[in-house]
This record gives C-alpha cells, structure tokens and sequence, in this order.
C-alpha cells in the first residue's frame, strides 16, 4: 500500500466511526415495538456505509468540514436502507449482509413499514439541521433522487419479461443505482453551499454506479456467498436481466446460436439451484467474466477523471482512493 492509500484508509476509517457515533446518537428507537427492533436491525447490520460516505467526502471535496455533511449523510444511508428492504421484498431475497432479510426474519408487513419509517425520518433529519433554503435544495435532490430510484426498480422488474438487453440494462442501472450515489455525493456538495461541483459530482456518481452495479451482478455469480452475504446465483433463479445476462444474451446472437442453458433461463424466467453451474461456465465460455470486468475498470476510470475537475484536496484524493477500491471488492 502506497503512503497515499494508507491515508485514504485512515481517513475513511475516522469518517466511518464520526458517522457511526452520529447514528447512534440521533437514530435513538422511540419506535413502536414492532419498528424499534428491525430498523436498528437494518441499519446497524453491517453495510458498507458506501453513500454517506460519499457525502461526507464530497462535501469536504467541494470545501467545507464533513461535521456539515454529517445529518444529510445518514439521510441518505436511510434512504439507501429503505431501498434495500424494500428491494429483498421484490427479489424474495432471504439473506443480506448474511443475516436473514427482515420480511424473513419478522414478516412481510414489519417490513414494509420499516422501509416506510426510514423516509420520513430520512426527511426529518434534513428539515431539523439545516437552514430553510439549503433544507429546500437537499430535500429536492433526495426527492428526485428516491423518485428515480423507483422507476429504475419498476424497469427492473418489467426487463424480467424482455429479452435482455445492454443498452436497456444501462438505462435501468442508471435510475436505480446511479441515482443514489449521484444524489449522495450532491448533498455533499449542497451542504458546502458549493452548488458549481454538482455537474462534476454527478459525472462521477454515474460512472461509479455503472461500476458498482456490474460488480454486483459479478459477484451474484462470481463471489462468494458467505463474504458477499447475499446467496449465490440468486439473480439467475429470479431471472434477472443483468449485465451477465444482457452481455451472454448479446455474444450469442452474434454467434447465432443461444446456449441452451440461457434458453431456459428466458423460457422459464430463471433457473434452478441445480443449473447454476452449468451458467456460470456458459459465461465463462463467452468470456462475460472479462468483459464484466473489463466494463468496471472502465467506468471506475472515467469515475475518476471526473473526479479530476475537483481542486486538488485530500478529500477528492480519498474519494479517488475509495472508488479504485470498489473495483474488486468482494463484499
Ligand atoms: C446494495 O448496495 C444495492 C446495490 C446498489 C447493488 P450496497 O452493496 O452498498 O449495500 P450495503 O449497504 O453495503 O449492504
Ligand atoms: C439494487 O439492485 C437495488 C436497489 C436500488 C435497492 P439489486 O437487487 O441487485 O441489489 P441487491 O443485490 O439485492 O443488493
Ligand atoms: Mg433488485
Ligand atoms: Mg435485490
Ligand atoms: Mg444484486
């Protein structure tokens, strides 16, 4: 590890526990019974902390301390959770962050409303620490943002039906992944009352959402279940369209011949446990692994050329350092 890595992960380790110290102390569970528990659940259950992070590091980026960053960071970590829960709801997930999902481990109604609950509070924390004016630009931005990121799940959800596209996986990546890492470093920006960095972090915030997607669907397949925390193959049982997917269905056809085991995924809108194999060595054959790969290094590149229209500081340094790590990340 280079001097400058070495202080990129100091500095993210002390802005990891500023921002766990300021969860404790404002997400305190005055909650109805049924809440208190699943939220503290989901919140304090292990995630990266990738979006606050965002935040605190784009503010300090466009100019300012982190400390004012530090309530628009755990909304959008609220926001961030809301989705989630939500999220394993739609894909009938069971496991993330390799704990049950809480519509498994309570039922379904608990999480619907726990998801509901964070949104508001998410909200509550924006109009209570900030003034009027920059109160109205972050809700904005949170509002289009979570906006956004619904339409990107509902096109989700309508690809299960289509054949797979890349093009068509780009546009959907874009609202319901993109949007919130973009929305995450703007709030940083907006907390600075630096509004002139908001083009140059929202050019970053696209690149590395495109990079942070496709390694997820890489690791649905290539990781492991146990450091990913989410099952194996999960995305291939529910029939996803995923890069892997969009990318195989594309070399195949101009191949023209569709492997059989991709067949089946579209005829039968996914495959069993037992067929997982037999796609991870199609994708192999076809070289998906590689050009997945070979796509994350891209946008993590343009991700932080954009980055390089920032003044140098060691904040934007940190940012650069952060996004060249979520290249191989293996959770
Ligand atoms: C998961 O996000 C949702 C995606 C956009 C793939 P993270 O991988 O950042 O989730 P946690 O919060 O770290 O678990
Ligand atoms: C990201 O998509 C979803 C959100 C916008 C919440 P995924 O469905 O791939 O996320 P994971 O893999 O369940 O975390
Ligand atoms: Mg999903
Ligand atoms: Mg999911
Ligand atoms: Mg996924």
């Amino acid at each position: 590890m280079s001097k400058e890595q070495a202080m990129g992960s100091r500095y993210l380790e002390q802005l990891l526990s500023t921002f766990q110290a300021f969860l404790d102390q404002m997400f305190t569970t005055n909650f109805h019974s049924r809440l208190a528990d699943p939220a503290l659940y989901s919140l304090q259950g292990g995630g990266k902390r990738l979006r606050p992070l965002l935040t605190l590091l784009s503010c300090e980026a466009s100019g300012a301390s982190h400390q004012a960053a530090l309530p628009a960071a755990l909304a959008i970590e609220l926001i961030h959770t809301f989705t989630l829960i939500h999220d394993d709801i739609m894909d009938q997930s069971d496991l993330r962050r390799g704990k049950p999902t809480i519509h498994r481990k309570w039922d379904l109604n608990t999480a619907i409303l726990t998801g509901d609950l964070l949104v508001p509070f998410a909200y509550h924390l924006i109009l209570s620490s900030y003034t009027p004016e920059q109160a109205i630009a972050l809700a904005e931005q949170l509002t289009t943002g979570l906006y956004d990121v619904c339409e990107g799940q509902a096109a989700d959800l309508a690809l299960e039906n289509q054949p797979p596209s890349v093009k068509e996986y780009l546009e959907m990546i874009e609202l319901k992944t993109c949007r919130i890492l973009q929305t995450a470093a703007v709030l940083g920006a907006l907390c600075a009352n630096n509004s002139s960095a908001i083009p140059t972090l929202q050019r970053f915030g696209h690149h590395l959402g495109i990079a942070f997607q496709i390694r997820d669907d890489y690791l649905d397949v290539f990781g492991d279940t146990e450091t990913f925390g989410k099952p194996q193959g999960k995305d291939l049982q529910e029939g996803k369209r995923t890069f892997l997917i969009a990318a195989l269905y594309e070399a195949a056809q101009r191949d023209n011949s569709i492997p059989a085991i991709l067949q089946q995924f579209l005829e039968n809108g996914g495959i069993s446990t037992e067929h997982v194999p037999a796609m991870i060595d199609t994708f192999r054959k076809f070289c998906i692994d590689k050009q997945a790969m070979d796509a994350i290094y891209q946008h993590t590149q343009q991700a932080i050329e954009a980055l390089q229209e920032l003044p140098f500081t060691p904040a934007r340094q940190t940012l650069e350092h952060l996004t060249q790590s979520l290249v191989d990340r293996i959770k």
